[in-house]
């Protein structure tokens, strides 16, 4: 068994974020996501994994997570020229694959069901294609499942008007080799791209066995800012763990579970935990409420947050009100006077959202 995880992609849900850099790499709880998936997929004994990765953000995600040795694993990237769709990944994927099944995953998708389970029920049932579903409160926004008593999977439906059930596809799938004969029979969809749910469809027309497995625990999408928020609340809920402090925490409160990397300072500041802060930040007269994750090399200095991603190397100061529920990205700076400001100056990227609520 093989892995595929897809890593390149427009990533235009999360500008100006996508802009500098892959939404795979963007931390949630100081990590990046895509190596979640890498971490998630070796617990189930894959260690051939390949990488789809894109032109503009493919170096940077070859730097960061490198051959697979520090995750145990053999790392193969695989240039995908043009976002043409999962399908299309898997084809420009083929000469890694070859005959092997494998397990496809969205590299910008987090599970929190191990993979174990449905890896062992996919190769004892001698499945051609397993999905994972989770039931969803809205399916109109996913691609959504029927499925027959048996879980046999009858019918797949992309953003349903009528979804047939609450049932959506979750960015994880398990697939035999059948799967290559069925993308070069399907063409592209209205979007242009080749649509890895018309090839599941061509393999349930086709006779062959697939079915669905229900994840139990929680399914996280990080395409766009809310999700990632949400990611980075229910990881630093759930998997948090405590480390003793070894920081220079002069004159602050520290309480609840709090990481802090090596060579952080924290000087007359709350912190409230779930919080994690990164290595070389420079904490200052600062609150820092629950949710809250940094990333290295930050500088806060008079301001308070609270459930908000703040990236390496970004710098805020002397900001009057509470920021709540942000993504601030790498090396942005953010500074008012100490006063109450009579202006507001901006240098702002494209895509950006401001709200002063
Ligand atoms: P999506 O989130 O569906 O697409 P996207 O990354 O282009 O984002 P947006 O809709 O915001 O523009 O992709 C899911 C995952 O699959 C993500 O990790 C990117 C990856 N992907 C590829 O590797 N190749 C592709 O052709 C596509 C469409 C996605």
């Amino acid at each position: 068994m093989k892995a595929l995880i897809l890593s390149g992609g427009k990533g235009t849900r999360l500008r100006p974020i996508t802009y500098t850099g892959a939404k795979q790499l963007v931390p949630v709880m100081n990590k990046p996501i895509l190596w979640y998936g890498i971490e998630n997929v070796v617990a189930a004994g894959i260690t051939e994994i390949g990488i789809v990765i894109s032109p503009e953000t493919g170096d940077e995600i070859k730097v960061r997570t490198g051959d697979g040795s520090r995750f145990g694993a053999r790392i193969t990237y695989i240039l995908q020229d043009s976002p043409s769709g999962l399908a299309h990944a898997v084809k420009v994927a083929r000469p890694f694959l070859q005959d092997s099944p494998f397990v496809m995953y969205l590299g910008d998708n987090l599970i929190q069901d191990s993979l174990d389970l449905f890896v062992y029920s996919f190769e004892s049932e001698c499945l051609d294609a397993s999905i994972l579903l989770k039931r969803v409160a809205d399916p109109r926004a996913f691609g959504v499942a029927k499925l027959a008593a048996d879980g046999r999977v009858l019918e797949l439906v992309e953003k349903p008007q009528v979804p047939p059930s609450d049932l959506a596809l979750v960015g994880v799938y398990l697939f035999s080799p059948a799967i290559h004969a069925a993308i070069d029979r399907i063409q592209p969809s209205p979007r242009g791209e080749l649509e890895i749910t018309d090839a599941i469809q061509r393999l349930i027309s086709d006779g062959k066995v697939v079915k669905a497995s229900e994840l139990a625990g929680w399914w996280l999408d990080t395409g766009k800012k809310d999700d990632l928020l949400e990611a980075n609340r229910i990881l630093l809920d759930t998997c948090l763990q405590t480390t003793t402090l070894k920081v220079e925490g002069r004159d602050s409160q520290i309480s609840g579970r709090v990481q802090i990397g090596s060579g952080t300072t924290i000087i007359k500041s709350v912190i409230r935990g779930p919080v994690v802060i990164g290595r070389n930040c420079h904490i200052e007269n600062c609150f820092i409420g629950p949710y809250s994750s940094i990333s290295d090399a930050v500088t806060l200095i008079e301001t308070e947050i609270d459930h908000s991603v703040i990236l390496g190397g970004a710098r805020i100061e002397s900001i009057s009100h509470r920021i709540v529920d942000s993504v601030i990205g790498q090396r942005a700076h953010l500074k008012t006077t100490p006063q109450r400001p009579k202006a507001l100056r901006f240098l702002v990227s494209d895509d950006s959202q401001i709200e002063l609520v």
